[in-house]
């Protein structure tokens, strides 16, 4: 069966090299895909956007299965455009992906159900937010109602702060129309956790967790990024946690959206707050594989992906065989210069293979392309995920730092902590 997977980062390079490695899988196309992803897959020149090119494409090349991966474009209804002209698709239609593009939908349907999350308020009117706001008082947390490229929030540690985010968003309009409304939330003291998993319907398929880094530097310092670094599975976390978030959490959201008839078949991914207790809480739910959560969980399937896709899209994922390695992963984010503000493109990159030539490393390509030269160079803020295997974690790590090491572009960044928190003692 041919696939055509659309996005282009380095959670496209992870799905599209586990796809070629499925039994069943032919020829995989990715769109608009990057230079890693060429290895495994054709590369077709149409954006993530271009719903009718997409879905024509998909049709002149008769794939039996399309694979999305970025939330754009599932925002704005692109599994509901595939489905119209019937090809068969892996991710949440338009209304079911709410739970990612609206802040807003996303708690009040968890407050709706009595799932977990922080107390919080929804405002459209920048006086009545901003007399929540002091009434409240600091640390709290402000966040834009729709997708702001995971900008749009603002964990604020005084008041000053909060009404700065505040007033930017709703009177500045540094979000545009993403600004206009506004969550103001109630701050969650804790350590962050992923959980994804398959979803159809109100069925749930837990992946291994796994954690990310989104701040740039070390220390968990500087601005948020799209996520410097991850690791799964997360030993220093009783298994128990876990477990209860997914009961507590993933499969009641799941069957809540069933309930509001905007059934979710596709990998819904929550962020986790784990407080002190060890009480997990809902940060946000994603509709889509994390990037780069994806690069460390997927590697770890010891099933095909393929037969998972195909499962969830015909309603049949409770019956599928789904097994994980006992063994860990870890990536490590080589980013470019001046990421996650404005940063430059088109440096060379070498090393690539001598990282992998260890057979414990694997790069995935986030922002890549090749020069008129022909040369790998630089074409994102984060340009590879360099991902490193072993049977714990203390070993996948310096699998992944001794293949990072070997990589060079000018200018290059990565943080130098990714995974250590989990070499601390079980909570
Ligand atoms: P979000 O885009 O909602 O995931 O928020 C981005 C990051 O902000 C999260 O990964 C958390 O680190 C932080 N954050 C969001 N909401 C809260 C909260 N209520 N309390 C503490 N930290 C938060
Ligand atoms: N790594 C966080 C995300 O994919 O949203």
């Amino acid at each position: 069966m041919d696939i055509l997977v659309v996005g282009g980062g380095g959670r496209e390079h992870a799905i599209c090299a586990l796809l070629s490695q499925s039994q069943r899988a032919g020829k995989i196309y990715c769109a608009p895909g990057n230079a890693g992803i060429a290895q495994v897959a054709e590369c077709v020149d149409i954006g993530v956007f271009d719903f009718d090119a997409l879905t024509a494409f998909a049709l002149e090349k008769s794939v039996g299965l399309a694979v999305i991966g970025p939330d754009d474009p599932l925002a704005a209804g692109i599994v509901d455009a595939f489905e119209e002209k019937g090809i068969p698709v892996f991710g949440p239609r338009r209304n079911a992906a709410e739970i990612e593009g609206s802040k807003a939908f996303m708690k009040d349907l968890l407050k709706k159900y009595n799932i977990p999350t922080a107390a919080y308020e929804t405002f459209d009117d920048y006086d009545a937010a901003l007399a929540y706001l002091r009434a409240q008082g600091a640390p709290i947390v402000v966040k834009t109602d729709g997708l702001a490229a995971g900008k749009g929030v603002t964990v604020a540690q005084t008041l000053e702060e909060a009404e700065k985010a505040l007033h930017d968003a709703m009177v500045g309009g540094s979000f545009g129309d993403a600004g206009s409304t506004v969550v103001i939330e109630e701050f969650m003291a804790g350590e962050e956790m992923s959980i994804l998993a398959f979803v159809d319907g109100e069925t749930v398929r837990a992946m291994p967790a796994a954690q990310d880094h989104k701040p740039v530097y070390d220390g968990d310092k500087g601005p948020n990024t799209g996520g410097m670094g991850t690791y799964s599975p997360l030993p220093h976390i009783d298994p128990a946690i876990i477990e209860r978030a997914v009961e507590e959490i993933v499969k009641p959201t799941a069957k809540a959206l069933v309930d509001e008839g905007r059934p979710f078949t596709g990998v819904l991914f929550a962020g986790l707050m784990i407080e002190a207790d060890g009480t997990p809480r809902t940060v946000e739910f994603n509709a889509r594989f994390g990037d780069p959560e994806t690069q460390v969980v997927l590697p770890r399937l010891s099933s095909d992906l393929l037969e998972i896709f195909l499962a969830a899209v015909n309603g049949r994922l409770a019956d599928v065989d789904i097994r994980w390695s006992d063994d860990a992963a870890v990536c490590v984010v080589l980013a470019s210069e001046g990421y996650p503000a404005s940063y430059p493109k088109g440096r060379v990159i070498t090393g690539i293979a001598e990282a992998e030539a260890g057979g414990d490393a694997r790069v995935f390509h986030a922002g890549t392309a090749r020069n008129a030269a022909g040369e790998l160079v630089t074409a994102g803020g984060r340009v590879l995920g360099v991902v490193g295997r072993g049977a714990g974690i203390a070993q996948a790590r310096e699998a992944a730092y001794a293949a990072a090491e070997r990589i060079a572009f000018a200018g290059a960044h990565k943080r130098s902590d990714i995974a250590a928190k989990a070499l601390a003692p079980r909570r």
